[in-house]
């Protein structure tokens, strides 16, 4: 590219960095501890490109600090220490294909080590879906074993409980 083509130049950057936008999913990750959401605020769900807000909550019984580990195929958030009663979450945004997962490992001691989504399309983002759309996704993580592992907490309905994935 000649440099003599300044606007060119520039022009070809916005254009770029524009479309580098589109596909690569902002991502804040506050190492901070967050603020829990108002549940269920928001609305902007289940389009390309929504954005979402993912929050995790640890109400484990035994109330133990919980090791949080998330990762989608494009991001490692890194290894979050999460403490008894604490949030800590991040955010981004559901990529065109609207593939976007994450997933995430809890270990903490007494309660083993277990794996979980704690996003995918076809159950937090799908207008028609089982389970509400969800924008500020509030999630407790509550127990080692059973059907109410983790709970998605909702303002307006009782929380949606599901066993660890496999
Ligand atoms: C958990 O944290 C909330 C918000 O900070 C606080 O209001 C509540 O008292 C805490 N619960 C316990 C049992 O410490
Ligand atoms: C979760 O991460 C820990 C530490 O890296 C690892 O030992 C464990 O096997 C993982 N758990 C699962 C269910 O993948």
């Amino acid at each position: 590219m000649a440099f003599s083509n300044k606007p060119h130049c520039i022009l070809m950057f916005m254009i770029s960095f524009f479309i580098l936008s589109l596909f690569v999913s902002a991502l804040d990750v506050s190492d901070a501890v967050a603020e829990a959401p108002a549940p269920g605020s928001g609305s902007d769900g289940f389009l390309p490109l929504a954005k979402k807000h993912v929050v995790i909550h640890n109400v484990v019984k035994n109330k133990q600090t919980v090791d949080v580990h998330c990762k989608s195929s494009e991001d490692d958030l890194g290894l979050i220490h999460l403490p008894w009663n604490q949030t800590w979450g991040f955010r981004f945004r559901v990529n065109i294909w609207e593939t976007t997962k994450f997933v995430c490992n809890f270990t903490w001691y007494g309660g083993g080590s277990h794996n979980f989504d704690i996003f995918n399309v076809w159950r937090d983002d799908s207008e028609f879906g089982k389970f509400p759309v969800c924008s500020e996704c509030l999630w407790q993580v509550r127990s080692s074993d059973g059907n109410e592992a983790m709970c998605r907490i909702t303002g307006d309905s009782d929380p949606y409980c599901f066993p660890w994935d496999k």
